[in-house]
């Protein structure tokens, strides 16, 4: 049996079975992946930031145009204010890092500045989606730096429901906006957090070309009853995950703020031409 069978069980239930993962301490690391929410308050290690930035930096980049920075948020008043604007999220108060990933088109403006030169490709849409590209790929990299290093993680989108009031906490300057944060912290481990299933392989992999399932069976597979299961043994009500998206997705104000992202983005700096 494949070191990585456990792992594949709890990420797709029974359809782990059709997966043949060669063995590798990288993958067994990737797939045993889950998203921490329950924090010790203990301080992290000294390198923990230089760490998980370099690792951060090591990710690709379009062009190499390195169009990200993020924030180090360690004090507890800022983390506590950000909490309030990212809908009370107890561990934003309760771990003792979050990463605010930013994507930052401020750099490559001053650096037209210096040198008196255009930069007119920078106000279009094009540019500010390869700055939040470079963002979350470096951020996922931090996530498996973190992971490495026994610590957890949780991304925290929620940022995006105020942004200009978090753009505030943080002070970005025009040019520059918080993509999404991430808490650090040491894993409770009196609440252990678990892997959790995901999506049957034939709903997201197309070979050659893309095809549309015609029903709902079709579509997700048992992904429904495996998620309520989840749910149930984690002690969460249980939920359909088809109705969760589609909750989360009902309308304008089930987006807690973030409807007016375009708008957020345009006070920033951000034209999206
Ligand atoms: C960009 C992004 C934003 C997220 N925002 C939040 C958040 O605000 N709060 C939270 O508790 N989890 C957040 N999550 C975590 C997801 O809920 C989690 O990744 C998902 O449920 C899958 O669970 P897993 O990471 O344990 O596999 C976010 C994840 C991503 C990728």
């Amino acid at each position: 049996m494949s070191l990585a069978a456990p792992l594949l069980q709890a990420r797709y239930g029974a359809h782990a079975n059709a997966l043949n993962v060669p063995d590798s301490p990288v993958l067994e690391h990737l797939l045993s992946h889950r998203s921490v929410r329950h924090f010790l308050p203990d301080a992290l290690p000294e390198h923990t930031i230089t760490t998980l930035v370099a690792a951060a930096q090591s990710a690709a980049s379009s062009s190499n145009l390195q169009t990200w920075s993020v924030v180090a948020v360690q004090s507890q008043a800022s983390r506590d204010r950000l909490a309030d604007l990212a809908g009370h999220q107890a561990h934003i108060r309760t771990a003792p890092l979050l990463l605010v990933w930013l994507a930052d088109l401020s750099r490559i403006a001053r650096i037209a500045q210096y040198k008196g030169a255009q930069a007119d490709g920078l106000p279009y849409l094009d540019t500010y989606l390869m700055a939040v590209i470079d963002a979350a790929l470096a951020a996922q990299n931090a996530v498996v730096a973190a992971e490495a290093l026994g610590l957890g993680t949780v991304y925290i989108g929620a940022l995006r429901n105020q942004p200009e009031a978090v753009a505030e906490v943080v002070g970005t300057p025009e040019g520059v906006f918080p993509v999404f944060g991430l808490m650090v912290g040491h894993p409770d481990p009196a609440r252990p957090a678990a892997i959790k299933p995901r999506l049957p392989q034939a709903a997201v992999l197309h070979r050659e070309r893309y095809t549309a399932p015609g029903n709902l069976i079709e579509e997700i597979g048992d992904y429904d009853a495996q998620l309520r299961s989840f749910q149930t043994r984690e002690g969460l009500p249980p939920a359909d995950w088809s109705d969760v998206v589609l909750e989360r997705l009902r309308d304008a104000h089930a987006l807690k703020g973030r409807h007016r992202l375009v708008e957020a983005l345009h006070g920033a700096g951000f034209p999206l031409r």
